[in-house]
């Protein structure tokens, strides 16, 4: 299984958009991603300026599309992915894959590799599937970073606090550089499970092993003491520097502002592998797409704090206008006036950067805009069901937020209908309707 035969499939479907004219990687491409970008189909740039590879982006752009690589419904998906965070599965190494076709010296100007916004710092490579190990070999691991390209050898990485930043600094301390692979053309299992906040200690490539039912395969790379999926398009193999850091930034992320420019360490592309004919993946920053594969996986950990509050959850929608991010909606259904609260401080305890959360009844679409805000008008008293908590840790991404420190104020809004009240004072007005009058509509043409 790779992000080759995803592709195949998706162009079977009509999901898939050709761009035939030739196009640049400064700004050209991500001007036409984010024009297609809020449920638009995957786009194939066939010819790409300078460049002999095409450009593929937008693949996990829609939750529809999610699901048909993970081959489920959109309603079996969240417990698909905790499915596989619990029980994840060893792929197989195997010795050859597509991806070693061709082993090369690095040339990062040789790749497409997009400058996507007006202030950016330079070309940024978004889509990296980053893997590394413990110097003792006992912890691998595996998460999406952004790089931006210094020059043909050298990434400066974003690394958050997590577990790659983590692996790097007790490598640091023994004075080596932390080898990696950057696998870039990956199925979209990989992806998602890359961006799954599972603990340390699980290696993410066999969540993606358990997403794609046993269909991953992995290769040792070449020149670095790391492993890479042995279909994906294109792995950089690379060493995290121990002492060399650059300022990275500016770069925009997933809210579509510029974040703060930081010191971020050097690596160093010792090696190329790659399919002779490999396929570059883009990812817009700030797009659906990472908002969803970001998003989703928090998602899941919401409805499952949710859940241990209140006895039935609904859906849950980081929606796109938080930046897939900051703003969730949860659908529950209530038992007892007080729930709806709960469920707020469950939500923002399982997501830290959570910062505004709306409940709702479970006839309230999450996914609806419209229906959200119609709960909030109807069903909403700020002075009984409001929120708000000050000076707590948010997200660094939020413009509005300290983003030094982190620290933010959360408001929580419970538009549930209070239980004192009578249930018809709330419920939608419906019209009664003929088989016949639906029909009717149903052929009427859409003007
Ligand atoms: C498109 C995309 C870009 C990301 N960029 C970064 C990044 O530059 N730095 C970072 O630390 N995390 C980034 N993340 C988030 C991490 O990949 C994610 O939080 C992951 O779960 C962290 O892995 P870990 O739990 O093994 O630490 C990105 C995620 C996505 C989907």
């Amino acid at each position: 299984m790779s992000l080759r035969s995803f592709l195949e499939q998706m162009g079977t479907k009509e999901e898939v958009l050709h761009v035939k004219d030739e196009v640049s990687t400064r700004f050209a491409i991500s001007f036409i991603m984010k024009n297609f970008d809020v449920e638009g189909p995957i786009l194939l740039f066939e010819k790409v300026k300078n460049c002999e590879a095409k450009v593929v982006a937008n693949v996990c752009g829609t939750r529809k599309r999610i699901c048909m690589a993970l081959s489920i419904n959109q309603n079996e998906l969240y417990e698909r992915l905790r499915e596989a965070w619990r029980s994840p599965q060893k792929p197989k190494i195997v010795e050859d894959g597509a991806v070693k076709e061709v082993v090369e010296r690095p040339d990062l100007a040789k790749i497409p590799v997009l400058t996507h916004f007006e202030r950016d710092a330079g070309p940024y490579i978004t889509s990296a599937v980053v893997y590394a190990k413990s110097v003792d070999g006992s912890v691998e691991n595996v998460s999406v970073h952004r790089l931006q390209v210094l020059d043909s050898k050298h990434l400066a990485i974003r690394l958050v606090p997590r577990h790659l930043y983590k692996l790097w600094q007790v490598t640091k301390e023994v004075g080596k550089d932390l080898d990696i692979s950057i696998s870039i053309g990956c199925h979209p299992a990989v992806m998602l499970a890359a961006s799954s906040p599972v603990p340390f200690g699980v290696n993410e490539f066999d969540v993606a092993n358990a997403l794609m039912g046993g269909g991953l395969r992995l290769v040792r790379c070449e020149h670095v003491d790391a492993c890479a999926p042995a279909e994906a398009e294109l792995v950089l193999e690379g060493k995290i520097s121990a002492s060399e850091e650059v300022v990275e930034g500016p770069f925009v992320d997933i809210t579509g502002t510029y974040d703060v420019e930081r010191k971020q360490p050097v690596v160093e592309v010792v090696g190329v592998m790659r399919r002779r004919d490999y396929v570059y993946q883009a990812l817009l920053p700030s797009g659906a797409e990472h908002r969803l594969l970001m998003g989703l996986p928090r998602e899941v950990l919401i409805w499952e704090s949710v859940s241990k509050v209140v006895p039935k959850v609904g859906a849950v929608n980081l929606s796109m206008g938080g930046s897939g991010w900051l703003h969730a909606v949860i659908s529950i259904e209530k038992q007892l006036d007080g729930d709806g609260k709960n469920a707020l401080l469950a939500a923002f305890a399982a997501h830290p950067s959570l910062k505004h959360a709306v409940v709702v009844d479970s006839d309230v679409d999450v996914f609806n805009v419209s229906d959200v805000e119609w709960a909030v008008a109807t069903r909403f008293q700020a002075s009984e069901d409001l929120i708000i908590i000050g000076n707590v840790r948010g997200s660094t991404l939020d413009s509005s937020a300290n983003q030094e420190t982190g620290l933010t104020a959360k408001m929580g809004v419970d538009a549930t209908r209070p239980l004192a009240k009578a249930k018809e004072k709330f419920e939608r007005a419906k019209i009664p309707v003929s088989k016949r009058v639906e029909e009717l509509v149903r052929k009427l043409p859409s003007v």
